[in-house]
Parts: C-alpha cells; sequence; structure tokens
C-alpha cells in the first residue's frame, strides 16, 4: 500500500484537496491517503465549513499552529509536519497553492527524502513584494513533480530548468470542486438570507495585503465601494485579515453594501453563480469566475493566472477608484468579455494527477 499524504492549510487549499482525496478513494487498492491541516486559518468560516461543504473526512493530523509572523508560522509548520512525517513515515507528499503552509510542508518532506509534488505548480505573477510568489518559487524549485493548471506554468517551470519530464499539464482541482459541487448551490438559501433573489449585485472579496493592510488604500477601496453601491448592490463577505484593519483603524463601512462574515464554500459559490460582477484581488476566484463565466474585475496589477485575462472572463485593473469604477460600470452595461473555460478545466484532473502519480509505482 502507498501511503499518500496532502496538505492544507488555508482557506483556498481545501477544494484543491477535495477531489485529490475523491480520487485516491477510487484506487483504494492501491493508495492509502491521508490529509493533513496545518491549522495555518482556524476559524470555524475560514476552515470547518469548507470541510463539511466539500465532504472530506477529517484531517488524520492537525498541526495547531495559527497566526503569526511568516517566520513563526513557516516555522511551526515545518516543525510540526517533520512529527507527522516521521510517524506516519509517507511514500509521497502533495502540497497545494501557494501559501505559507505549502512551501513550509515541500521543503520539509523534500529534505526527509520523501518523493513531493506541487499541485498548481509554475504560476508567476513576477511580483517578488508578494508572499506567495516567494511561496510559489521555492516550491518549484525543490519538489520532484510538478502539476500544472495552464500553459503560462509549464512555460515557466521549463524556463527555470525544471526537467520537462517532471511537468505535467492536468488541469485545475478547483475546477474540479466547482463542477462538483455546483449543484449543491443551487439549494444554498444564502440568496434568500441577503435578500438578492431577485436584485442584480456585484460579489466583492479583498484581502491581499498589498490592498488591506495599507489604510489609505483600505479606505479608497471602501470608498470605491461607496461609490458602485449607488449604481448595484454589493455584497461583501469579508476576510478576517481586511475585518481586522477596518476594525483597527476605526473605518466605517459604505451603508448601502451589505458586509458579511466569510461565506462557506457552497454558499459563496452560489453568490458567484448568480453575481452580475466579481470584484476581488483573490487568486483563485480569477479561475473561478473563468470557469463560470462570470464577468471578473481583479483589482490587482499582476496576475499569476494569465489565462483567465487572455481567454477567460477576467480584467486585470490598478487598483484604484477610477479604474474599478470604470471597469464594473462597463459590465453593467454589458460591455464585458464572454470567454471561453480553459483547456484540461473539465473537472478531471485530479483524477489526472492520481494517474500519473500511480505510474510512478507501477
Ligand atoms: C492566506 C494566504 C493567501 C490566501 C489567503 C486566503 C499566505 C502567505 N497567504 O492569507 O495566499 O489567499 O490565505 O484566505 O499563506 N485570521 C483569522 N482567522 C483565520 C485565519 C486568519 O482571524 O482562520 C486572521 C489573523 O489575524 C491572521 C490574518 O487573518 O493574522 C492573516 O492570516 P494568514 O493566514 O497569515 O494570511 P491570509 O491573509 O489569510
Amino acid at each position: 500500500m502507498i501511503r499518500v499524504i496532502s496538505v492544507v492549510g488555508a482557506r483556498p487549499n481545501f477544494m484543491k484537496v477535495a477531489p485529490i482525496h475523491r480520487a485516491f478513494q477510487a484506487v483504494s487498492d492501491q493508495f492509502e491517503h491521508h490529509i493533513v491541516h496545518t491549522g495555518q486559518h482556524y476559524d470555524a468560516s475560514m476552515s470547518d465549513a469548507f470541510f463539511a461543504d466539500l465532504a472530506m473526512p477529517q484531517p488524520s493530523y492537525f498541526l495547531g499552529v495559527g497566526s503569526g509572523s511568516h517566520a513563526q508560522q513557516t516555522a511551526k509548520v515545518i516543525t510540526g509536519f517533520e512529527q507527522v512525517c516521521l510517524e506516519a513515515r509517507p511514500d509521497y507528499v502533495i502540497v497545494v497553492g501557494d501559501v505559507n503552509s505549502t512551501v513550509a510542508c515541500a521543503l520539509t518532506s523534500v529534505k526527509l527524502g520523501i518523493r513531493t509534488a506541487h499541485v498548481e505548480a509554475g504560476l508567476r505573477s513576477g511580483d517578488r513584494s508578494m508572499p506567495e510568489e516567494i511561496n510559489r518559487l521555492a516550491t518549484d524549485a525543490i519538489v520532484n513533480d510538478l502539476f500544472v493548471t495552464e500553459h503560462s506554468g509549464v512555460e515557466h517551470l521549463l524556463s527555470e530548468g525544471a526537467p520537462s519530464s517532471s511537468v505535467h499539464l492536468v488541469g485545475n482541482t478547483m475546477v474540479d470542486s466547482l463542477f462538483w459541487a455546483l449543484p449543491l448551490a443551487d439549494n444554498s438559501t444564502v440568496l434568500d438570507r441577503l435578500n438578492l433573489r431577485t436584485v442584480p449585485y456585484a460579489l466583492v472579496t479583498l484581502h491581499r495585503p498589498s490592498n488591506v493592510d495599507d489604510p489609505e488604500q483600505l479606505r479608497a477601496l471602501l470608498t470605491t465601494l461607496a461609490t458602485l453601491s449607488e449604481e448595484v448592490a454589493i455584497v461583501f463577505p469579508m476576510h478576517p485579515r481586511t475585518q481586522k484593519h477596518v476594525a483597527d483603524l476605526g473605518l466605517s463601512l459604505p451603508a448601502k453594501v451589505i458586509v458579511t462574515e466569510p461565506c462557506g464554500y457552497v454558499d459563496f459559490l452560489a453568490l458567484m453563480k448568480n453575481a452580475v460582477c466579481v470584484i476581488t484581488d483573490s487568486g483563485g476566484i480569477q479561475e473561478e469566475t473563468t470557469a463560470l463565466r462570470i464577468p471578473c474585475v481583479t483589482a490587482r496589477t499582476t496576475t499569476e493566472r494569465p489565462i483567465t485575462t487572455e481567454i477567460g472572463t477576467n480584467v486585470l485593473v490598478p487598483p484604484e477608484p477610477e479604474a474599478i469604477t470604470v471597469a464594473v460600470r462597463k459590465v453593467l452595461q454589458g460591455n464585458h468579455k464572454h470567454g471561453q473555460v480553459p483547456e484540461l478545466w473539465d473537472g478531471h484532473a485530479a483524477e489526472r494527477i492520481v494517474s500519473i502519480i500511480s505510474r510512478f509505482y507501477e
């Protein structure tokens, strides 16, 4: 029996690992699959709700690292995950995405000589002031197997010197989860609870340090939402990081904007699927809106997911009031891209990953 550990740490990891777990369950005569949760995200709304919505089993190990500086958080994951690896003796470790838990666990397992894969390898924003960009570069430089969501990722990895035999374009496991959960989203009551069933609305998420840690920038973004809320209903499930800065700065929220706690996965899909437009600085939401063909305005200067702007519904705009307002108004006027869904974003990426891994052990 081959023992595989997949690591989850923060909110965007759960939907990437859920389909991988299901694909391993289908070959349980050959593989034993365990989930390790580092506890980087720990609030019920940022973690527990996702296990329930995605029908994931409880993690076999929970490290409980919690928040801290980047160094503290990364160090705690490394020491905790080393103990897990020594105890559980996995043959194979899978890390996903670009959060601190991703790089910390990759570093740990590679140094223990365990074959390690990165799912969502090769994405590059080119902006090294983003903590996620450092996590992506460092992880891809050391792991054995690189599973990639879009062509740009393959190009980056090859130009950085990865052997082509280690690079596999497989599609997007986040989109696997999206297609799996869409029927559940149709039963969500979130639109009724927010009185949005018959009202056109824009859905907003903002949590990037570059947008919410700087007081002036956060103020400017809230003012932009206030302006837009005169033209369209706005619902804003607020990330804990953003909530904390709003509270610390004593900022008041625009009266007409519907601010909620972070949503569960299925409720968020329901909100996304029925929105006229999404305004975000997230990575994954750029992909989810492209897969759903919902117009997305990304308030960032760079994206590590260029396929979403090249063929998808995403537009990148400088995170400034004027640029965001103009882009959203265009969408409201019906002047937006209809987009195509990228190659291999078909709901079967996790099966491809598991089938490639099983070939390593033939
Ligand atoms: C992390 C990821 C980011 C991802 C995001 C999605 C890194 C470097 N960043 O950013 O790539 O897009 O998750 O959510 O790994 N907090 C809570 N409860 C929680 C989690 C966080 O209150 O369950 C608060 C804490 O005050 C914490 C702050 O949010 O200090 C930031 O959390 P952290 O995990 O460090 O980074 P995120 O901003 O969530």
